[in-house]
């Protein structure tokens, strides 16, 4: 008999406003999930290790300045350098747990309100990439969030471009989202992550596809 193929791992996004979460979840999830016996990675966006990463990080912390339009552009590169990479281990059965992805690229250019870089503008350079199987959204009102720890230090951290921010993730919404509510406990937020996590994966092991985004 012809071995059955292994199963592909699930590509499980969190995405949020600033200080929502995200990272203490997403951190938990892959926990949890190791624990179980699955093959689980954390990878986050910007990610800020390679030469393009490393312009970002600049640019966020105010040490570089750059066009609203390129840095939007990098962004979207910092993700495409990493395609084959994130494709050849969802392949290779490792389930991607991944914190920040093109919603947060779209959603915060378009925040900017830059006169012609509008939402489609904005998703023009994101089609393509792979489409997560699930998206964790970790919701949460932008004055919740800035009473945590650590608001204020990064360049996209006012509250009146985080309430944009909130306002362009909820049109980019689409219905096949988790929508969590973030101002639960720890606990609670991370054991309504862990049942849609398993949802995905399973369904990743019944055969789901890598989809792409945004058709
Ligand atoms: P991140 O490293 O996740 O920071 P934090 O841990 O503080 O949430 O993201 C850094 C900032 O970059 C954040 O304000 C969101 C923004 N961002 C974009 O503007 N475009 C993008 O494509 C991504 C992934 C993030």
């Amino acid at each position: 008999a012809v071995p059955k193929a292994a199963a592909r791992g699930a590509f499980i996004l969190f995405e949020g406003v600033d200080r929502c979460g995200k990272t203490t979840q997403s951190t938990k999830l892959v926990e949890s999930l190791k624990a179980a016996g699955v093959n689980a990675e954390l990878w986050r966006y910007p990610d800020r290790t390679t030469e393009m990463g490393k312009m970002i990080n600049a640019y966020l912390q105010s040490s570089l300045d750059m066009d609203d339009g390129a840095i939007h552009l990098l962004f979207s590169a910092n993700r495409w350098e990493k395609r084959a990479a994130m494709e050849k281990a969802l392949g290779d059965g490792v389930t991607l747990v991944v914190d920040r992805y093109s919603y947060s690229g779209v959603a915060f250019t378009a925040a900017k309100e830059v006169p012609g870089l509008d939402l489609e503008w904005c998703k023009a350079p994101e089609r393509g990439l792979l489409r997560p199987d699930a998206v964790l959204y970790l919701d949460m009102p932008v004055d919740a969030a800035k009473t945590r720890g650590g608001f204020g230090e990064e360049r996209y951290e006012t509250g009146e471009l985080q309430e944009r921010v909130r306002t362009h993730f909820r049109v980019l919404r689409e219905d096949w989202w988790t929508i969590i509510d973030a101002s639960g406990t720890i606990d609670d937020v991370h054991s309504k992550c862990a049942a849609a996590a398993d949802e995905a994966i399973q369904r990743c092991r019944e055969g789901a596809e890598l989809a792409r985004l945004w058709d």
